[in-house]
């Protein structure tokens, strides 16, 4: 039996993983989100979570000594995130390397939030996905770990940033995410009219930047008594921004099996709402558990996984820090 240990710093969770190669189970696994340090600043402040990435991560990898002597290879997120936190991941996976002389897989974090949905199963593919994370919003079709094409993405805000950057403007901490979905439950989403993005367009890709700035004109001249409104109404259009894309590209794309990752996945109007747009299709809807639809190290072991089998190591000179790399 050998195992991977799997390192992910790629933004604001510390975490580490170990999975079983031969079983793909998750034998350890522990993250330290740093949430309610970036909290007071709305969003996350880089060199912050690079510090508080420093302390975690030798605290966490303390654990991980028993299970040292099996281990076959060592996994990071080295693309994309944030430049000085993935290289504390990075750094700390290559000194493990060293010491012990392991093989180093290098992982794309976009990849990893694909298999989130693989944790402990086996791999299953085709299937269309959506990716909703703090950095990204994106339409793939994957086919499997080298077949993967981005069919629309975000043209400035992400969905989950979106989230983040109005939760900001109501003073409700960070992350927006859960944050305006408990909000927006009390709240009448017809009540402020923002438009849907893009609706006039025909192209495939996402904008949220036009949304956010109709929300904080209205969060303006709003009181905070209408702030559950303004949550509701604007949770609406960013969901429904998603469901006329993937309308109309299901047009001429049926699905037949698709997926929604990443940590905004865990919206349940936007679940409700992807839900009611696959059932005429009668396609198949793939979620990862609620726990690893946020950041963790256990999707970024899954990754490890699927290339150690395939012999795709990383050299230790090759394995850098790719912040803006996509798929
Ligand atoms: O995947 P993730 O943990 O980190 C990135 O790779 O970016 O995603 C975090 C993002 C944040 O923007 C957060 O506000 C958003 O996911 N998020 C949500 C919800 N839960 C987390 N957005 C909308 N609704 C939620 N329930
Ligand atoms: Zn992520």
């Amino acid at each position: 039996m050998g195992y991977i240990l799997a390192i992910e710093s790629s933004c604001d969770d510390s975490a580490i993983a170990i999975t079983e190669i031969e079983t793909l189970k998750l034998v350890f696994h522990k993250k330290i989100s740093q949430e309610i340090e970036h909290s007071i600043y709305g969003g996350v402040v880089p060199e912050l979570a690079a510090r508080l990435h420093a302390e975690a991560l030798p605290k966490i990898l303390e654990e991980c000594a028993p299970y040292f002597d099996k281990l076959k290879a060592v996994a990071v997120t080295s693309s994309p995130g944030l430049a000085v936190t993935l290289i504390e991941g990075v750094t700390m996976a290559k000194a493990i390397a060293v010491a012990l002389n392991l093989p180093l897989i290098g992982v794309n974090h976009l990849i990893g939030h694909i298999y989130s949905l693989f944790i402990e199963k086996e791999e299953m593919f085709p299937m269309t996905v959506l990716l909703v994370s703090g950095g990204h919003t994106q339409v793939m079709e994957v086919q499997g770990l080298h077949a993967i094409t981005t069919i629309a993405k975000s043209m400035d805000d992400s969905f989950g940033e979106s989230f983040d950057k109005v939760a900001k403007m109501m003073g409700l901490g960070y992350p927006g995410g859960p944050l305006i979905q408990e909000l927006a439950k009390e709240g009448d989403r017809t009540r402020y009219p923002f438009t849907v993005p893009l609706a006039q367009s025909s192209a495939l890709a996402f904008s949220y930047s036009g949304l956010k700035n109709a929300v904080r004109l209205a969060v303006e001249t709003a009181s905070e008594a209408d702030y559950k409104d303004i949550a509701a109404s604007f949770e609406h259009i960013a969901v429904a921004h998603l469901i006329q894309k993937l309308k109309k590209y299901f047009k001429t794309n049926p699905p037949k099996r698709f997926a929604i990752v990443g940590g905004a996945s865990a919206n349940l109007y936007l679940r409700a709402q992807l839900e009611a747009l696959l059932k005429p299709y009668k396609a198949e809807l793939l979620l990862s558990e609620l726990k690893y639809c946020s950041d963790n190290a256990a999707m970024i072991g899954r990754v490890a996984v699927a290339m150690y089998n395939e012999g795709l190591f990383t050299p230790m000179s090759e394995l850098e820090v790719t912040p803006k790399s996509t798929i």
